[in-house]
């Protein structure tokens, strides 16, 4: 099973690229030195992966056919919602019928989403959420891959489990050997074609180290590399970029600057914002978004977030519950609800109701066994899997208990499956938004 379907090359316009998936047409950028129409490639985040021969596409694509039109009418059935008002909130179902328009909401529909808590009316928002998915995305579900590289850390974020206020955590670092052997079994083995790598902001390489590391998984592995070490420093993200990483994941945690310094002493909201900008500007594929729930944190606060992330061109929206961990001064924080976090993952998907990919985060299915199948209901169109190697996983601890700490990649892959088959989506990355070359059209 692949992550991705090739798609056929229709028409080539300098750069852009015209891919057909079963009459559907998206457009791709070429980085590539030489494709023709009529060629089959994978296309990922935007960007042609790689060429793959006729026979290969085609197999794969026969596989596919006869289940794609199935799960495209499951999750078509899946994600009816009566546009029947009775009884809902004026308001509310104003907010509705403008998100199903494919208007984004302002802050203070934001607001008012947020602080609703009638059970059937929240209901109500879920099933919308999940039909505007189903109305502007369709049923296409990004599953990438996730490397968790090192957790060694030189930050003190007041949250995290992986900072230096874990005094006792036992650190692993991967060799540059080993993670470049892990990405490329995980792309070529398990067939991701997207894939994260991420660590604490170690310091002990060198973002030429890591350019290396890049530039090798991706000359010997073809595939959408996206990393996640922190700050590296503008110059540090070009480095990485011309190695020949695409996407960043990179979370400002919280748009609220007095909060983002109380728990980043010493940092500045400015200075991470401007990362993910510049980022954004040398052609990065953007994840981000915040936690929800950090102390002191308010509703209003959680409005911003997603505003933010929307200002910030986000492809793929990140809100994951704040999860206590003992080892750290937020020790004692009592955490946020699953209706919480459905309800931003709602509203996050409101706020851009034709673009956004919606991340269903590790942290909230480590807060509700049922997040996944319930966040995908509810606007969600995009999961990770884990494939750090299992004796480092545990000590990856930035919050505790995550799921899958176990699970092999397999059994991952094959869970996922199983329930994106049950919901009708298709695990791959075919609508991404344009890269670079293409915003200034
Ligand atoms: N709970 C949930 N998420 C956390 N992160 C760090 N600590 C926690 C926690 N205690 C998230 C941060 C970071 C990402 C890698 O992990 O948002 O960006």
């Amino acid at each position: 099973m692949c992550y991705a379907i090739p798609g056929k090359i229709k028409e080539i316009r300098g750069k852009t690229i015209l891919v057909d998936y079963f009459g559907e047409e998206k457009k791709a950028l070429n980085e590539l030195s030489s494709l023709s129409v009529g060629d089959y490639v994978y296309a990922q985040g935007g960007y042609v992966i790689n060429k793959v021969s006729a026979r290969e596409a085609e197999e794969v694509l026969s596989v596919w056919k006869e289940t794609f039109f199935e799960y495209q009418e499951r999750d078509l059935r899946l994600s009816r919602v009566s546009l029947e008002r009775k009884g809902i909130d004026r308001k509310i179902a104003f907010i509705l019928d403008k998100a199903v328009q494919g208007v984004s909401l302002d802050r203070g529909e934001i607001v008012y989403l947020l602080n609703c808590d009638q059970p059937e009316t929240l209901e109500l928002c879920f099933k919308t959420a999940n039909f505007v998915r189903q109305k502007y995305l369709k049923n296409a579900c990004c599953v990438h891959g996730i490397l968790e590289i090192s957790n060694y850390c030189k930050q003190d974020c007041a949250y995290c489990g992986i900072s230096t206020h874990h005094e006792s955590l036992s650190r692993y670092r991967m060799s540059p050997e080993e993670i470049v052997n892990t990405a490329c079994e995980a792309i070529d083995e398990y067939r991701f074609k997207a894939l994260v790598l991420q660590s604490g902001e170690d310091g002990a390489y060198s973002v030429d180290e890591l350019a290396g590391m890049i530039r090798e998984i991706k000359e010997k592995s073809p595939s959408f590399i996206l990393v996640s070490f922190g700050e590296v420093g503008i110059s540090g993200l070009k480095k990485l970029f011309d190695a020949g990483a695409r996407g960043l994941l990179m979370r400002f945690e919280t748009s609220n600057p007095e909060l983002y310094e109380k728990f980043h002493p010493g940092r500045t909201l400015a200075t991470r914002l401007e990362h993910i900008r510049k980022a954004y500007e040398m052609g990065y594929l953007i994840i981000t978004g915040a936690l929800i729930g950090l102390p002191g944190a308010t509703v209003e606060d959680h409005a911003g977030d997603i505003l933010l992330t929307r200002d910030l061109h986000a492809e793929m929206y990140s809100f994951g519950p704040f999860l206590p961990h003992p080892n750290t001064p937020l020790a004692n924080t009592k955490p946020v609800s699953e209706t919480d976090v459905l309800k931003m993952l709602a509203a996050a998907r409101f706020a851009e109701p034709r673009e956004a990919r919606v991340l269903v985060t590790t942290a909230f299915e480590t807060l509700s066994p049922d997040a996944r199948k319930k966040g995908l209901l509810a606007g969600a169109s995009s999961v990770m899997l884990n494939v750090t190697p299992v004796q480092y996983r545990e000590k990856y601890a930035i919050y505790p208990n995550r799921v899958n700490q176990h699970a092999s990649i397999q059994s991952q892959i094959d869970e996922t499956i199983e329930l994106l088959a049950s919901l009708g989506r298709a695990p791959t990355d075919l609508g991404a938004r344009m890269g670079y070359e293409d915003r200034d059209r």
